[in-house]
């Protein structure tokens, strides 16, 4: 095919999306006839709660939905996700100021650098981490600058190891705890010492929080806004996706620091006109009707029952692995001798599961792979047999 125009740097840089890639993997194999189990992308297998599918199909009829929504976002949705965080975490939000609608967090997460990188800019990524940390930070003309996450650091970053010229040169620290794709959790100690350590170097904290609410065995994970100072110098992305299983609905937010979400709606309302309004008022059913806690506890129960199946078989199988206390993932050393997408392919030529290398999340991943515990019971044991009769660690 003929292209007459030569396509920017930026795309010609960008690499394909991890889990379109993998995709095309599963494609490929289902084509062949494979009996694939996909314990990939981390997708909630479960449907959206009724009441908020009814709250939905309510919405939708109305005409006053159907218009633009307001830049800002509605108030109601605004007011509800200030509520929720008074009620869950003690934080206060001005649901004017300090709450911003997003087309699902990956939208902020991704348009944040455009607010405040220049070319030449660096930002601070986790490796491993969500790839869209970093190809934002591409996108604006910036320099990612890897903060490795390592195990006997309980994969937390060490900001001592951070060298002073790309501190000097920093705008923005992506962090995510509960983290993906490790499932490390982070405490207030941490958060504290990234608060002075942001402040120190005038670098803005992007937290994002997507998995706040999957946990396990009674732990309760922290919110960045919990640990005093946090909305001097950052924000927290949030999501419905994950909690709520709602991630084709594609609805999140950011919470924080006024002066950076007055740059993000500033550089959104350029590019987009908000989500739909029928959408926002699901959220707001969503993050206030008292039968999310029941939800969200049920769900807690069956990603851990799950995490428990997985765990038992991988140590079985000899794997050397840790069980997460939050997020739907369990992060595990691949054998000796493999890389982690030289594993990944030769689970899938072999059983038929399909895995995530740790390498898609940067080079600290690699000589690791993800599970996702986003399938029902049965199936992920029979996922685990397949690996226990063709693995051993
Ligand atoms: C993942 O599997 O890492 C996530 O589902 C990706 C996402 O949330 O966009």
């Amino acid at each position: 095919m003929f292209l007459p125009v030569k396509k920017a740097g930026r795309i010609e840089k960008l690499p394909p999306y991890l889990f379109a890639e993998i995709d095309k993997k599963i494609r490929e194999a289902l084509e062949k006839g494979v009996d694939v189990i996909k314990l990939g992308i981390g997708d909630p297998d479960r449907p959206t709660p009724e009441y908020i599918i009814q709250r939905m199909q309510e919405e939708v009829t109305l005409p006053r939905n159907h218009s633009y929504p307001p830049d800002e976002g509605l108030a109601e949705f605004r007011e509800a996700v200030s509520r929720y965080y008074q009620r869950r975490f003690g934080v206060e939000l001005d649901p004017q100021k300090e709450v911003l609608p997003l087309i699902g967090s990956k939208e902020g997460i991704a348009h944040i650098s455009a607010c405040f990188v220049n070319p030449g800019d660096v930002n601070l990524v986790p490796d491993p981490g969500y790839p869209v940390y970093s190809i934002g930070t591409l996108f604006a003309g910036g320099e990612a600058h890897r903060m490795p996450l390592l195990e006997e650091n309980s994969f937390l970053p060490d900001f001592s190891g951070i060298p002073e010229e790309m501190a000097r040169r920093s705008r923005l620290m992506f962090l995510n705890y509960p983290n993906n794709p490790t499932g490390a959790v982070a405490e207030k100690d941490f958060f504290e010492e990234a608060v002075e350590y942001a402040k120190k170097h005038d670098i803005v904290i992007c937290h994002d929080s997507a998995y706040l609410e999957i946990a396990f065995d009674g732990y309760r994970p922290v919110s960045f806004l919990e640990v005093s100072g946090a909305r001097d110098c950052g924000i927290e992305f949030g999501s419905l996706s994950k909690p709520f299983n709602m991630t084709g609905w594609r609805v999140g937010y950011a919470v924080g620091s006024a002066e950076v979400l007055e740059a993000l709606y500033r550089y959104k309302t350029n590019i987009d006109s908000g989500n739909f309004k029928a959408v926002q008022y699901a959220g707001v059913e969503a993050l206030d009707n008292p039968k999310s806690r029941e939800h969200i506890e049920r769900m807690q129960q069956v990603y851990q029952e799950r995490r428990d199946v997985v765990i038992e078989a991988l140590k079985e199988a000899g794997c050397r692995v840790s069980a997460p206390k939050a997020s739907f993932y369990v992060w595990a050393p691949v054998p000796y001798g493999y890389t982690s997408k030289d594993f990944v392919s030769y689970l899938l030529e072999k059983t038929g599961v399909v895995v995530t290398p740790g390498s898609g999340f940067g080079v600290y991943g690699d000589g690791y792979f993800r599970i996702a515990l986003t399938v029902e019971v049965d199936r992920l044991k029979e996922a685990m047999d397949r690996i226990k009769g063709a693995v051993r660690f």
